[in-house]
């Protein structure tokens, strides 16, 4: 097991990640400040995950002196709802949860997402941990502290910066996800590449699931700690750094949004609005065709996505993109690579919407869907 330790201007918190350690989430809890024995805890799961996972997490909780209950939401990202919001904050308040208590997150993006949410508002804010169970999870929702849940309008419109109290994530329940929410999730791994770390990126096309656990642990603690020095720099998207790591999400949240949650997982929305991103920053940022082509080759590696059916709908993307948060004052900040382990903003009207539309407009005309329609 190796911990790293994300600063966080409201309170730095440590992640654990390593082989085998579900069983160990009471003790690791114990270990930090955060909560005293005898006090009460949600764990809040998904059906998928709490089928797999059923006891190992109660039972650690158990025995190291707290007492849970187990609240879980539907799988999927609908569940990232006000609606959802309501019902685990309602089973919380049956639980007779107060400010002393605490919560345990324990499955993939959405449940983090929407529990950190929840969390957050519960008595004004009460601590929560995440316990990451996907490949997106552990490489990037898991840490940061952006909470949130979608509204029929938009991705992520409702939420909350609020850091989790710890972080332990075990790379062995990865072994349980299918292929298809395994590979998404390197999705956000080649955004850390591209933005961050060429010799990641390079690596990655060596990568195979078969055979990946030596590699596994590996790849989260390079992620994790790319990821936690963007934060670290910049928690509250005030310099512009974080917002790098928005590579591809402008185009990838509207497509996600517009297409239906669950058409496209986000990882695959979000591996099409790299392409685009791509497109964009070989017209305007001097990305060389090459890397452009190499960036497209290693999501084929993941079998994502790289585009979209011929007969998708323009508009309804182009609506939702006007309502990204991202879009500030009408004035787009769009995130450009020059070169693979590089990354800037847009400067403002550099990036036009006439321009994003075009590049959505090219999505269609080479499409390469085949798993955004499984
Ligand atoms: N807060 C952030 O900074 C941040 C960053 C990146 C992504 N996100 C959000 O994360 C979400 C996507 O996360 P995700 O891809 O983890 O989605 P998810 O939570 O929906 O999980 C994907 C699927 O895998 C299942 N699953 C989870 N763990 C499993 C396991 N160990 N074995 C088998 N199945 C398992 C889930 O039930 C679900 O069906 C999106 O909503 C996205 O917006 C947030
Ligand atoms: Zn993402």
């Amino acid at each position: 097991m190796y911990t790293l330790d994300v600063r966080s201007e409201s309170r730095p918190y440590r992640v654990h990640v390593g082989r085998n350690i579900l069983a160990r989430t009471g003790a690791i809890i114990r270990e930090g400040t955060f909560a005293r024995p005898g006090a009460r805890c949600a764990l809040v799961t998904d059906h998928h995950v709490a089928a797999l996972y059923a006891e190992n997490v109660s039972a650690s909780l158990r025995t190291a002196g707290y007492f849970p209950s187990v609240v879980t939401v539907p799988a999927g990202e609908t569940s990232k709802s006000m609606a959802e919001v309501a019902r685990v904050a309602d089973a919380m308040v049956d639980a007779r949860l107060d400010r002393l208590s605490f919560i345990v997150a324990r499955g993939g993006g959405v449940v983090g997402d929407l529990v950190g949410f929840v969390a957050s508002i519960y008595y004004r804010g009460i601590p929560f941990v995440q316990v990451p169970t996907t490949v997106i999870s552990q490489v990037d929702s898991a840490i940061g502290g952006k909470t949130g849940v979608n509204t029929p309008a938009g991705k992520n419109l409702l939420g909350t910066f609020y850091p989790p109290a710890a972080v332990i994530a075990d790379v062995d329940t990865l072994d349980t996800l299918p292929a298809r929410e395994f590979n998404e999730g390197f999705a956000e791994v080649i955004k850390h590449a591209v933005i961050r770390d060429r010799g990641l990126f390079d690596d990655l096309f060596q990568f195979e699931r078969q055979g990946a656990c030596d590699a596994m642990p590996g790849i989260i603690r390079r992620n994790l700690e790319i990821k936690a020095e963007v934060v670290a720099a910049d928690e509250f998207e005030r310099t512009g750094l974080r917002a790098l790591l928005n590579f591809g999400h402008t185009v990838g949240h509207a497509v996600e949004q517009a297409a239906g949650y669950g058409r496209f997982l986000h990882g695959e929305a979000i591996a099409i609005g790299m392409v685009a991103a791509g497109r964009l920053s070989m017209e305007l940022a001097g990305f060389p065709a090459k890397e452009f082509c190499r960036l497209v080759e290693l999501m084929r590696h993941f079998s994502l996505p790289t585009g979209m059916p011929r007969e998708t709908a323009v508009e309804p993307i182009m609506a939702s993109l006007a309502r990204d948060k991202k879009f500030e004052a009408a004035a787009v900040r769009f995130v450009l690579t020059s070169r693979i382990g590089e990354a800037r903003l847009s400067e403002p009207g550099e990036v036009t919407t006439a321009m994003i539309r075009l590049a959505i407009e090219r999505l269609t005309r080479s499409p390469d869907s085949s798993s955004g329609s499984a």
